[in-house]
């Protein structure tokens, strides 16, 4: 069927963009949409939702990975298959869930995922759930680091605390491969952050063929990129003095890349969080201004988030998440206890904090 410009909506199959979730929904969840009365966590892992119309829907949760083979996403769908109707979801947290609507259904589906070391149960409630992260060497031109690599070595240290809820409260962990921060570390409970530490080099050579040389300068948000002439041929010359390595300039010019093995290193950020009952929103704080970057396994990285979620395991209160336990006894003790040493870097200078990072919509009744 041709277009047909003056009827654009005749025999029109699509519209742009995905299709509506609502096609993609387990009978029962549609059902019972936003009638829903309350859930609960039965043990790590396993949700159930209980809904107004009496329908409860049990979740099982497994620990999955962002990138992943075929081969194991059709183990997923097979399962899917068998006890759910087909369908199963995917969190941002790259977890995979699986619903059944009754629970008498409950324990077979857990005997299947158990039979697979690839579905490992958890990362429910007090604990720590799949790490959110970003793209990394695989995907992304601007990492300063590796994603998928430092979560996995991060992970598998980690791993107890996924299949069990022995925290005082949840730990959400979060790494985002630049500053760019796609992964929203903003807001983690402990993050960790590529950070570039060296200016752009250019490639004389390739600038002027592969690149608009003015939109690279003005790619710059500190001006630190002149036009120059360098052996007869049209570039630029950065002032490493402005640079604050941001790597604008490489997004807009592939001819001035800033990785550098040595420059680049890993930021450990905590106490972030959103919003939630009992505080206001917090922003995660530097605390380890420069770990090195060292695959494979980046062992410096994964002993200092084990250092500091086991320091805050044993000394903070129930329910007490990282950013409110460090609050409650002071940022001070926190490095203290964590035996992190505190520098100049570590300071907090944001001049806009005091205005911007007070605002919040929480209030409470009283
Ligand atoms: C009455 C409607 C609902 C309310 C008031 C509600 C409320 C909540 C609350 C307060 C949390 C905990 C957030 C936190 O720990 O910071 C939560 C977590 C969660 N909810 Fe709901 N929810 C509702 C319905 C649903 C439904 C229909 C689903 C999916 C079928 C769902 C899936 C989840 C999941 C997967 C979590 C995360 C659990 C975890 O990671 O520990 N919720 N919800
Ligand atoms: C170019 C910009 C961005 C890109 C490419 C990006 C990409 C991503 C990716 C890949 C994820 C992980 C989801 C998954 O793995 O399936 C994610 C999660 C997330 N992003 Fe972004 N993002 C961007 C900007 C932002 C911004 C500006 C915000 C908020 C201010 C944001 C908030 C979040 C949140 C809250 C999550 C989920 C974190 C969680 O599950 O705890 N993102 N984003
Ligand atoms: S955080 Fe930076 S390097 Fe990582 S995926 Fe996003 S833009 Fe790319
Ligand atoms: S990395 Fe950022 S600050 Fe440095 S020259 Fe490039 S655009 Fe400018």
């Amino acid at each position: 069927m041709g277009y047909d410009p003056k009827n654009p909506m005749k025999d029109r199959i699509t519209d742009i963009g995905p299709r509506s979730y609502e096609e993609f929904m387990p009978p029962v969840i549609k059902k019972n949409f936003g009638k829903w009365l309350y859930h609960e966590i039965l043990e790590p892992g396993v949700l159930m939702h209980k809904a107004e119309s009496g329908d409860e829907v049990y979740t099982v949760r497994v620990g999955a990975a962002r990138l992943m083979s075929i081969e194991l996403i059709r183990d997923a769908l097979k399962i899917a298959d068998k006890h759910c109707d087909g369908c199963l979801r995917w969190t941002t947290r790259n977890n995979i869930e699986f619903m059944v609507d009754n629970k008498s259904k409950l324990e077979p589906l857990k005997a299947d995922l158990k039979a697979n070391p690839m579905f490992p149960i958890g990362g429910t409630g007090a604990g720590v759930t799949n790490i959110v992260h970003t793209q990394g060497w695989v995907h992304c031109h601007t990492p300063a680091i590796d994603a998928s690599g430092i979560v996995k070595s991060v992970m598998d240290d980690l791993f107890k605390h996924f299949q069990s809820m022995d925290l005082p409260a949840q730990v959400r962990i979060a790494l985002a491969c630049c500053l760019n921060m796609c992964g929203a570390v903003h807001c983690s409970d402990i993050a960790i952050l590529g950070f570039h530490r060296k200016p752009p080099f250019v490639q004389h050579e390739v600038i002027s063929q592969i690149c608009e040389l003015p939109l690279a300068i003005a790619a710059c948000p500190t001006g630190a990129i002149k036009p120059a002439t360098v052996d007869g041929k049209k570039s630029v010359s950065v002032n490493g003095e402005r640079c604050m390595f941001c790597g604008n300039c490489y997004t807009m010019c592939p001819a001035m890349p800033l990785m550098d093995a040595e420059g680049d290193c890993v930021v450990i950020m905590m106490g972030g969080k959103i919003s939630n009952r009992i505080s206001a929103p917090k922003f995660s704080k530097v605390v380890i201004p420069a770990l090195p970057s060292n695959p494979p396994r980046w062992p410096e990285v994964v002993a200092a988030v084990r250092n500091i979620l086991e320091t805050y395991a044993k000394n903070a209160n129930k329910y007490e998440r990282i950013g409110e336990w460090a609050e409650r006894i002071g940022w001070e003790r926190v490095f203290e206890k964590c035996n992190i040493p505190f520098n100049v870097k570590t300071i907090d200078d944001y001049t806009l904090a005091y205005n911007t990072l007070r605002t919040t919509t929480q209030f409470k009744f009283s």
